[in-house]
Order: C-alpha cells, then sequence, then structure tokens
C-alpha cells in the first residue's frame, strides 16, 4: 500500500527515492512476490481518508500487508488506528533511509504494529519486506 506522494516517484529526488516510477517499481514487486510464490495486488492513494478505508476492508481480501504510507508515516495516527483494525502481519517499508536524514522522519506513528520496518534499501527493500511477511505466514 503506497501512501501520499508515492505516485510521484520518478520526479523525486533520486538520491532519496532511486528513480523508478511507481508503475515500473510495482512490476518489479510483482516479480519479486512471484518468486517468494505471494500473489500481491497494489493500492495508491493521496488521500489519507482513501488509505484508512483500504484498511478498514483489508482483512477481507488479504493475509499480510506491506506498507509504505510515505509522509504519513510520521505523524498520522489514523492510518495507525486503521492498521490496528486490519489486524494483519504487516511489514513497514521506506525507499530512503528514514533515520538518517531530517528528525521528524524518525517517527513511525505505526511502527508498533509492524512485524518489521526496512528503510534505506531502495526497491530491493520490498522484496526483503515480502520476505519477511512469507516468513510469518509460513510459521
Ligand atoms: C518515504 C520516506 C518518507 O519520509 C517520505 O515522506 C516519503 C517516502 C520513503 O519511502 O523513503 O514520501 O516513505
Amino acid at each position: 500500500m503506497h501512501g501520499i506522494n508515492l505516485d510521484m516517484l520518478g520526479r523525486r529526488d533520486p538520491r532519496h527515492y532511486g528513480s523508478l516510477t511507481l508503475p515500473a517499481l510495482q512490476e518489479q514487486v510483482a516479480g519479486y512476490a512471484a518468486g517468494l510464490d505471494l500473489e500481491v495486488s497494489f493500492f495508491h492513494s493521496n488521500s489519507e481518508k482513501d488509505y484508512c478505508e483500504h484498511l478498514h476492508g483489508l482483512d477481507d481480501r488479504a493475509d499480510a500487508v506491506l506498507l509504505n504510507p510515505g509522509a504519513w508515516t510520521h505523524y498520522a495516527w489514523a492510518i495507525h488506528d486503521a492498521l490496528e483494525i486490519a489486524a494483519l502481519p504487516a511489514v513497514e517499508v521506506h525507499l530512503s533511509d528514514v533515520g538518517s536524514r531530517e528528525p521528524w522522519r524518525r517517527v513511525s506513528v505505526i511502527s508498533d504494529l509492524v512485524l518489521a520496518t526496512v528503510s534505506g534499501q531502495g526497491v530491493e527493500g520490498y522484496r526483503n519486506g515480502l520476505a519477511r511477511l512469507r516468513a510469518s505466514l509460513s510459521a
């Protein structure tokens, strides 16, 4: 689940986010998922309301969730609560190394709800996040 401004990949600072567009990133992630024997579907929104509502219905449609909420990660407590309602195994992923950027990016409002946080590994981080979820589903 891609959050706010992730649809702008390709136009954002490549030093932090690489040069892949969101469709290209999704193609790569779909390949990672297939390699891990996972079926994947994607969701993006710049609307916090729609993002929360997608989480509300997710337990009927998915066994786990890999999410990059973008800047919402750092302050959007409504997304924390919606993820708690979804009650699914979750991994948080960030393309950039949020721990070594501005101090406000070090806060994650969802960190207490996720199995792992993968950050600073670019698109590869999505593979590692999916592998973590695969392991939790197989356990
Ligand atoms: C991001 C990091 C956030 O701090 C930022 O606001 C984003 C993307 C990342 O993938 O590195 O939009 O989640």
